[in-house]
């Protein structure tokens, strides 16, 4: 067992475990990198620093890390996600050391990412970029034995190139969101399906027939907004770019702004990356008992400390559900107090689609070993034959096969002489 680690209970370990090996029957292509890395050990004694939602998923990849030689650290991405036997079992059984207490307070949040950080990371793998940020502002004396980074979600990919364009990133970051085997599916199917999981164990409301009001058609909006529609809900789409907007309306969904939705809508879902889309503004608007909730990166997307100034009361009503009356008595459900709601109230992404952005978070573990002298401080995008090969893999997991590009295929597809 690890000697160093926080967590809620040591004797939720077995249960743990047992999910943990559930989860991995799911996880081919990672079953497939730890076989390799467990052989060739290309991350022997590499030190890792790991932020990121401690899930079953989670503790797969740590496992296939270890495998590979790394030593590992984890801890928690947002106070809210951690499944507590994952984190015992990875301290009992697996000698990981673990920083994460489901529900933790904002202190002890960054308490564990010191900690994580206590282990002088040469490579640091982050979900958000709290990790870095953290890094970067208060613990600079550990920035020097840093050869390079990952970064799990669109938001994080965001802050560091922030970070980049101001010349203050201190190292090279592989974008992992950006894998076309992580966004396509992750973001789209993965957040779509556990979004919709989530506020039904919240709230156990039936979907059919409601009106299901998305803010943001990005990867994340696209896949809620199928799946929502497919339970049966009347999705309504707010946006801000014209792009994304023209396409929701292609894909059959109204689009409005969200001062005209709000007083529509029975659910709401913010996935956007951005702060205060559903604002005061909007809660003015709200019917009684709007069910309101969200599942981008941060706590941000809903203005809840104006919903806490307008509120006569407050309580909770059920586990992840607070209810809001206002002066004029109507109610306003806020879910998993506007921590992302996949997470908090259900699992996070099932297995099969955390295997490839999890492949991807492993293969560039190690891309960054052979190649960070050749990086600069900058933020990449995965190299794409390896983006390939994970898609390879995966459908080979799912025995599916595909053709091949013949010699005249790839003659014709690379000239330019044959027209009509
Ligand atoms: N819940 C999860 O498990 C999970 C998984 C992946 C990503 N995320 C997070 O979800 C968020 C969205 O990720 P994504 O990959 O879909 O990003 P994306 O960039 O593909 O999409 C975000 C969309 O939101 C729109 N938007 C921005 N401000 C808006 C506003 N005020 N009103 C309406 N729309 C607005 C943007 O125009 C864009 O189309 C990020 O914070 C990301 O980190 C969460």
């Amino acid at each position: 067992m690890s000697d160093q680690y926080d967590v809620r209970d040591l004797s939720l370990a077995e249960g743990g475990r047992r999910r943990i090996e559930w989860a991995e029957q799911e996880m081919p292509v990672l079953h497939v990198v730890r076989e390799r890395f467990s052989k060739e050990q290309p991350l022997r004694g590499a030190r890792l620093s790991a932020c990121l939602h401690v899930t079953t998923e989670t503790a797969s990849l740590m496992r296939t890390l270890q495998a590979g030689g790394a030593d590992v650290v984890l801890c928690a991405s947002n106070p809210l996600s951690t499944q507590d036997d994952v984190a015992a079992s990875l301290v009992s059984h697996f000698e990981i050391p673990v920083f994460a207490i489901k529900g933790e307070d904002n202190e002890t949040y960054y308490a564990h990412i010191n900690a994580a950080l206590d282990h002088g990371p040469m490579v640091t793998m982050d979900d958000g970029a709290d990790l870095v940020s953290t890094l970067h502002k208060d613990r600079s004396e550990k920035l020097g034995g840093v050869i390079g980074g990952t970064e799990e979600t669109t938001t994080g990919v965001i802050r560091l190139r922030a970070m980049a364009a101001e010349g203050a990133l201190g190292y090279p970051v592989i974008a992992v969101n950006d894998a076309m085997t992580k966004h396509f599916f992750d973001n789209r199917y993965g957040t779509g399906q556990s979004t919709i999981d989530g506020i039904i164990r919240a709230t156990n409301v039936l979907l059919a027939g409601k009106t299901f009001v998305i803010a943001g058609y990005g990867w994340c909006g696209r896949g809620l907004a199928m799946r929502a529609r497919g339970m049966g809900a009347n999705v309504i789409i707010t946006e801000v770019d014209p792009l994304p907007a023209l396409e929701a309306v292609m894909d059959g969904f109204r689009v409005m702004p969200m001062v005209d939705a709000a007083p529509l809508g029975d659910i709401f879902c913010t996935l956007t990356g951005d702060i205060n889309v559903l604002d005061q503004v909007h809660f003015e608007l709200l019917k009684d008992g709007a069910i309101i909730s969200n599942s981008g990166h941060f706590n941000v997307e809903i203005n809840i400390p104006a919903l806490e100034e307008m509120a006569n009361e407050k309580r909770r009503i059920r586990q992840f559900v607070e209810e809001y009356t206002l002066s004029d008595g109507r109610r306003i459900n806020l879910l998993a107090d506007g921590r992302l709601i996949n997470l908090a109230a259900a699992e996070g992404h099932p297995a099969s689609v955390m295997d490839m952005s999890f492949a991807n978070q492993a293969l560039s573990f190690e891309y960054l070993l052979q190649n960070a002298d050749k990086l600069e401080n900058k933020v990449y995008t995965m190299p794409e034959e390896l983006d390939r090969e994970i898609a390879h893999l995966k459908l080979e997991a799912m025995d599916i096969k595909i053709d091949s590009l013949t010699e005249e295929q790839e003659k014709y597809l690379s000239s330019w002489e044959e027209g009509t």
